[in-house]
């Protein structure tokens, strides 16, 4: 690392985020380009009651580019200058960028879900169940009905999932309804069930599952999952949560440095992170 006095700060902010992937790849990159002079990466637990502080600090430290992670997306939007269209409607932001001492927000999550999902299939008329109601679920949500799909938003809190339902048009419903997922052409599941270290759980029982069924887990630790694991015992077709990590990551890269960041590049990274982590391929 070539880090001057002019050296801006990067960040990824959540609670927890020692799972982030972030450092760990953006570093690289850095250098890799030869921009390790400019730009730096860290991570960074912030309290729900720091958030507030933590914004002021970025102004005041000229912070150039913040990635947002759990719990924070919903909740930073009121102390940005200005949001983005798409990431207002989706009510969460997973970027933030500090535009000359404007802090604007944006939302990359439903970029990187559309596109791992439009590299196996057409979203126009699929049938898609998302289950769970959070940030990353309304991002998934807005990406996949303004291409078309029909939408089934499953959560164990039904006035979340609801409301999801109204603002993106779909239908609502209980946990005790996952059964007719097996009607769906692709599963996603947007809930927290199976992140690490609860890596024996999983959102959906296996016998649901089948090999006509296309199944995408937007959680990456670990990088294969139980559902993904009883989804190809079925036969079903996976997509990792790299994926969408990958996508959100080149249009995030975009927005904060102005570079377009090679998916090709961005793979040799992220498999020799995941490798020295002892996880499988990337593919
Ligand atoms: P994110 O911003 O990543 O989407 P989030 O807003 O915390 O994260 O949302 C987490 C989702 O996982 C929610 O849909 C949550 O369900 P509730 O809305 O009922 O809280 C879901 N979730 C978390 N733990 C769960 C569990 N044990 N069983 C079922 N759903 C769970």
């Amino acid at each position: 690392m070539k880090l001057t006095a002019k050296t801006k700060l990067c960040m990824v902010i959540g609670d927890p985020v020692e799972h982030s992937l972030g450092p760990a790849i953006y570093n690289v990159i850095y250098k890799r380009l030869g921009i390790d002079d400019q730009y730096v990466y860290v991570a960074c637990r912030i309290d729900s009651d720091k958030l507030a502080d933590f914004v002021k600090g970025v102004r005041a430290m000229g912070i150039m580019g913040v990635s947002c992670t759990i719990p924070h997306k919903e909740a930073v939007m009121k102390h940005l200058d200005s949001i983005d269209s798409i990431a207002a409607k989706i009510g969460a932001v997973n970027t933030i960028v500090n535009e000359n001492g404007i802090l604007k927000g944006y939302n990359a999550d439903w970029i990187g879900a559309v596109a791992a999902l439009e590299k196996l299939t057409n979203l126009h008329g699929a049938k898609v169940a998302i289950l769970g109601a959070g940030g990353a679920s309304r991002a998934i949500a807005y990406g996949v009905t303004s291409k078309g799909a029909q939408l089934t938003v499953y959560n164990r809190t039904l006035e979340k999932a609801e409301e999801i339902a109204r603002l993106f048009g779909g239908r609502a419903a209980s946990l005790d309804e996952l059964s007719d997922v097996q009607s769906a052409d692709i599963i996603i599941n947007a809930t927290s069930v199976g992140l690490s270290p609860n890596s024996d759980s999983t959102p959906l029982e296996k016998k649901f599952i089948t090999n006509k069924h296309i199944v995408f887990d937007t959680n990456y630790t670990p990088y294969q999952t139980r559902l993904l694991s009883e989804a190809s015992q079925k036969g079903a077709r996976i997509i990792h949560g790299t994926e969408m990590f990958i996508y959100q990551a080149i249009a995030q890269f975009k927005v904060i440095t102005g570079l377009d960041l090679s998916e090709d590049l961005l793979r040799e990274v992220l498999q020799n992170v995941l490798d020295s982590r002892g996880e499988t391929g990337v593919a």
